[in-house]
């Protein structure tokens, strides 16, 4: 279990192989107390993203954090799934055992603003899925850019291309309207976008020799990267979302710079485009414009025990 002085935060998710490797991520580093878990539909539906999410934390042995289930839909728009890249369970080719425990009552915004208003300015939120959930708490609680300490997002092509489409970055694109609703908020948002995660992914020589590692975090990052290596032959595994992670509890392994960040919406091939602006009336965040990669995989190591 954590210790109370480290950094209390909810992690929002679309679990997903790389999900799924950012809540172990979370639940190994001390300097973090993972809290709750909120779900949507991203990378498969939010009744999958759920129970992988329930999977995932049975498998590491923290079944007590509880895991709220979230919006099943984008807010406005047909909803695509990213199983091409996830498998069709979403978690690859890795088969978790049920967890004993079930999904909360509560739904994930709610739970997201009991939680805030408990403890306000305490909580970090890392969202590393589509936003439809963290748009809804800004419809319900208005008040929330004031009552969270940071959000640390998972999304954004900023400077490079996208990978839904050659302009977008599947969380922004999967629902942009609720990615302009928080990018357009007074929330003190930090963007870890492609820019930054295309430089950090887990090489196959590494995830090689996981095989031979018995801790369940190397079994289980083994099996989850193993679809993407060999079924898929990649030479990367992308580590977008423990990235998120990692810089929540160590700032430093990015730089950033204060931008005003747009998101493209209405019809057309730019739908979920990232664009930084320098305007009075678009909020400042900070955007990850570079990235340790090696002192990124070092903590990462360390933490689930690779090393
Ligand atoms: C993001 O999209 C999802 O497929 C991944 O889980 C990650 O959050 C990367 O673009
Ligand atoms: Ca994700």
């Amino acid at each position: 279990m954590a210790d109370r002085a480290t950094s209390p935060v909810i992690m929002d998710v679309d679990t997903g192989v790389d999900d799924a490797v950012a809540l172990a991520l979370a639940t190994r580093l001390s300097e973090l107390d993972l809290i709750g878990v909120t779900t949507v539909a991203g990378n498969v539906d939010v009744e999958k993203t759920t129970d992988n999410s329930l999977r995932v934390l049975a498998m590491l042995g923290r079944s007590d954090i509880p895991v709220y289930r979230g919006m099943n839909r984008p807010l406005a728009r047909a909803y695509h799934d990213a199983s091409e890249f996830h498998g069709v369970s979403g978690l690859g080719d890795a088969e978790f055992p049920a967890s004993p425990v079930a999904v909360q009552f509560e739904t994930a915004p709610e739970f997201i603003i009991r939680a805030v208003r408990a403890r306000p300015g305490e909580i970090t939120l890392i969202p590393v899925a589509p936003l439809t959930n963290i748009a809804v708490a800004l419809a319900l609680e208005p008040e929330l850019p004031r009552l969270i300490k940071r959000v640390v997002i998972m999304g954004g092509a900023f400077q490079c291309r996208g990978n839904a489409t050659p302009y977008a970055e599947y969380n922004i694109w999967a629902d942009p309207e609720a990615a302009a609703i928080v990018a357009n908020s007074d929330l003190p948002i930090t963007f870890i976008g492609l820019d930054v995660t295309h430089k950090a992914p887990l090489p196959k020589a590494l995830w090689a020799t996981l095989a031979a590692r018995e801790g369940v975090e190397a079994r289980m990052v083994y099996a989850l990267a193993r679809r993407t290596f060999i079924g898929r032959e990649r030479e990367e595994f992308h580590l977008h979302d423990p990235l998120a992670v990692a810089v929540t509890a160590f700032p430093d392994l990015v730089t950033t710079e204060s931008w005003g960040v747009t998101v493209e919406s209405g019809i057309g091939d730019q739908i979920g485009r990232t664009c930084l602006v320098k305007q009075p009336d678009v909020p400042q965040h900070q955007v990850a414009v570079a990235v340790k990669t090696d002192a990124f995989l070092a903590r990462f190591g360390e933490a689930l025990s690779f090393q």
